[in-house]
């Protein structure tokens, strides 16, 4: 196949090139998937030079090999992406011998970084060709940080061609969610408040907040993970139905979802929302740190590491209807899983139909891919009258069409492809940054302060208060 586009990485010593990108792109070669790229230009401001630089991406990927072909890919260039005459090699380089037919560029760098490499891209004249660029979460810290991002790189490159990635949007359960809501004629009539009686989105982590402590100090969970990902995946929950599959037509949905959650005000802010703080404790019978010890904080901070909201989504289809978010580092296990809890039959035929919960539909997202539906059926045998029995009814491919992939494969595939789809619009970033900002300005105004939690549970107690105030639990 003709070999037609040049992927460009901002960043391309840091943690998330090395921990996910090469290792993706690596597979993806292997899978025969990356013929037509012809070389992947790692830029950073260390010195290297591309054979050390193929060699310790060699030792990054666990199963590559000196030898792999791959790896001849590989280019590195020194650059400052502040400097912008630093950005002359890199056009240089980009035009020898002659210029791809696509180039992406992936800033996988500080965001406050992006605004001035967009402008210093088209100061160097490479955007004359058919050019892309992806842009990693966060994109900013609020929502004037994020709209200026979006202005600076608005500026530059036209919305089609800027690529806001949420790897939770390349998880296979995640894009499932379409599949099962409307691919599906069962699901869609009980899909809203007269048949749901609440949703839960949880995103547990095991790890701490490892050598980002600094970072983290000044990002905390809601904005980490919260902004994007759990809302994200709420809405593809909660959306209505699009009416195709353009990435614009879903994208317009997504974001009727983010322009109607419940405002989380000063009002509400302590009965709607739990702040924690992991200790000391143990994951996996192993002792672990708490956060101020692992991050290297002298005195105490007030960063959450573990959030729980109760949130809502103010229109005809989900009035009244809670949705309990939770994330968190240092839990119990690592799992990503939505619950979509159904009401109560409005009457009991049955003795012990009590004693058995309502009908759930579990989306396991991570570690396992699995949809399992919580029904009822009878107890089978010859007792007298009729007992129930729960069963779990199961909706999983068969483990021989699996395809394990990591959700950058997938979401590199589709930067090449040009398929925005599951990638996220300007506009919803910046309606996602609106709610989370009045979340932060009501914790400021209500002084709400972390606390703390032992490493290994499921987070401070108050996360449990939020449930069982409205009388229902977390499934765990
Ligand atoms: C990142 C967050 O976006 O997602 C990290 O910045 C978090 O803090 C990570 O650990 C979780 O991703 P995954 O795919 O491991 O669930």
């Amino acid at each position: 196949m003709k070999q037609t586009i040049d992927l460009v990485i901002f960043g391309g010593t840091g943690d998330l090139a090395q921990r996910k990108l090469l290792p993706s792109l690596w597979r993806l070669y292997n899978a025969g998937q990356l013929d037509k790229v012809r070389r992947i230009i790692a830029l950073g401001r260390s010195a290297n030079d591309s054979q050390a630089y193929r060699t310790r991406i060699c030792e990054q990927i666990s199963g590559a090999s000196e030898s792999d072909r791959f790896l001849e890919k590989l280019e590195y260039l020194g650059l400052d992406a502040t400097q912008t005459a630093d950005f002359e090699a890199l056009a240089t380089l980009l035009n020898t011998p002659a210029p791809a037919e696509q180039t992406v560029f992936y800033l996988a760098t500080a965001p406050a970084l992006y605004g001035a490499i967009c402008e210093n891209l088209r100061g160097s004249g490479v955007l004359a060709n058919n050019a892309r660029v992806v842009l990693e979460k966060p994109i900013g810290n609020d929502l004037a940080s994020c709209q200026e991002i979006n202005q600076r790189v608005l500026a530059v490159f036209s919305e089609r061609d800027v690529f806001r990635i949420d790897h939770y949007l390349g998880k296979e359960t995640v894009q499932n969610l379409l599949a099962l809501r409307f691919g599906n004629s069962l699901f869609d009539p009980v899909w809203n408040s007269h048949h749901v009686d609440n949703i839960q989105i949880t995103v547990a982590e095991s790890i701490g907040v490892e050598g980002r402590g600094d970072f983290y100090a000044q990002t905390g969970a809601l904005r980490d993970m919260v902004q994007n990902h759990i809302l994200q995946v709420l809405c593809l929950v909660a959306m209505e139905p699009p009416a195709s599959l353009e990435a614009d037509t879903i994208r317009d949905e997504k974001l009727k979802v983010l322009r109607a959650l419940t405002p989380i005000t000063a009002d509400n802010a302590k009965k709607n929302t739990v702040r924690g703080q992991y200790d000391d404790g143990a994951i996996n019978g192993q002792p672990v740190r708490g956060f101020l010890e692992e991050g290297g904080f002298a005195e105490a901070t007030n960063t959450e590491t573990f959030v729980a909201l109760r949130a809502g989504v103010h229109n005809w289809r989900w009035i009244n209807v809670p949705i309990y978010l939770r994330t968190g580092k240092r839990l119990a296990e690592r799992y990503s899983e939505i619950v979509v809890e159904f009401k109560k039959h409005p009457f009991s035929l049955f003795a012990d139909d009590q004693n058995h919960t309502p009908n759930k539909l579990v989306i396991n997202i991570q570690p396992e891919e699995s949809i399992t539906l919580h029904t009822v059926i009878k107890k089978p045998g010859l007792s007298r009258g009729i007992k129930l029995e729960p069963v779990e009814l199961t909706l999983t491919a068969d483990a021989d069409k699996k395809q394990h992939y990591e959700a950058y494969e997938r979401l590199l595939l589709d930067v090449f492809a040009g398929d925005q789809t599951l990638f996220m619009r300007g506009d919803e970033v910046e309606a996602a940054w609106r709610w989370i900002d009045g979340i932060i300005q009501a914790w400021q105004d209500v002084d709400l302060g972390v606390k703390t939690y032992p490493a290994g549970t499921m987070g401070p107690a108050a996360a449990q208060a939020l449930t069982e105030r409205d009388g229902r639990s977390w499934y765990d």
